[in-house]
């Protein structure tokens, strides 16, 4: 596996790849990487013939109270991940690299990054296209693969991609989880030994909600009123949002409909989860 720290190295063994004929994927990740970042490599493996991964903890998607000091940063761990799991290159710039001390242009979706995640993290979406565009133009992929556990995330991605004709293809992989629920997330790494073990309360909520939809509920607010109380029965945990919402344009729906996300957001401590489910 090559490692590079530096854009014109990267672009170097991009180009050499593009010469031999080979196509190219992109998974941008922010390291302390998990099962949930190897199944995106799995499917990047076998939808291209190069796959760059992309490990960087990018500021500007923090806000100024976020946790961007105490984000875990695994770097040896994760280069042994990406070796395992068949990466052939893997990108890890340091901040100045990406950006210039007077760097002044942003990308911002205007429209899907304003509800949800985007109401209580002020900044965040701008962060995160305007790096992914950047990442985008550095490794000009053929594809880039983005998980299902971040919809907002994706739905955004897709959508400056699609307005700003960035020739990419984007790709959704499903959310991985642990034995008990729990989807994976590097943030999980910072929850005591208990609250860890109590948060399977969020998927369980949102299975409980499923289960109701199959039992034949349709009205979106007593769904989402179930989902508050069941997680909020547990101590210190708090829900930011519970929300019913179209898979597509992430707009709210009072009716339970198939192509509907479930999504929440929830605080315990200093710890901020989200997770989602779809119903069929
Ligand atoms: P990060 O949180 O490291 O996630 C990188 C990718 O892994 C995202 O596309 C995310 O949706 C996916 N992912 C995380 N947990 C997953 C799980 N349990 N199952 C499946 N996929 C999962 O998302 C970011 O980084 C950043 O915002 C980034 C896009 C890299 C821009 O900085």
């Amino acid at each position: 596996m090559i490692q590079v720290a530096g854009i014109d190295e990267l672009r170097h063994h991009v180009a050499t790849a593009r010469n031999a004929g080979q196509t190219v994927a992109l998974v941008p990740t922010m390291g302390c990487l998990h099962r949930g970042h190897r199944s995106l490599f799995a499917v990047a493996r076998r939808q291209s013939d190069f796959v760059v991964v992309s490990i960087f903890v990018n500021p500007l998607q923090f806000g100024p109270t976020e946790d961007f000091d105490r984000y875990p940063r695994t770097p040896e761990d994760d280069a042994a991940i990406c070796r395992k799991e068949g990466v052939a290159l893997l990108f890890s710039p340091e901040p100045e690299t990406m950006y210039a001390p007077d760097h002044s242009v942003v990308v911002e979706e205007t429209s899907l990054s304003r509800g949800l995640c985007g109401a209580h993290r002020s900044g965040h979406f701008r962060g995160v296209t305007t790096v992914v565009a950047k990442l985008f133009n550095i490794v000009q992929p053929d594809i880039a693969v983005f998980g299902q556990k971040d919809a907002q995330q994706t739905a955004i991605i897709r959508r400056m991609v699609r307005d700003l004709n960035i020739p990419v293809r984007i790709v959704a992989a499903p959310t991985i989880r642990e034995s008990d629920g729990l989807a994976l997330s590097s943030r999980n790494r910072l929850l005591d030994h208990d609250t860890r073990r109590r948060a399977t309360v969020i998927h369980h909520s949102l299975c409980a909600a499923l289960e109701s939809y199959r039992r034949g509920e349709r009205d979106a607010g007593r769904i989402r009123r179930d989902i508050v109380s069941r997680i909020e029965e547990q101590p210190s945990f708090s829900v930011e949002y519970a929300a019913a919402i179209d898979a597509g344009t992430l707009e709210p729906v009072s009716r339970l409909r198939s192509n509907v996300l479930l999504a929440v957001a929830v605080r315990t401590g200093n710890v901020r989860l989200i997770d989602n489910v779809s119903i069929a």
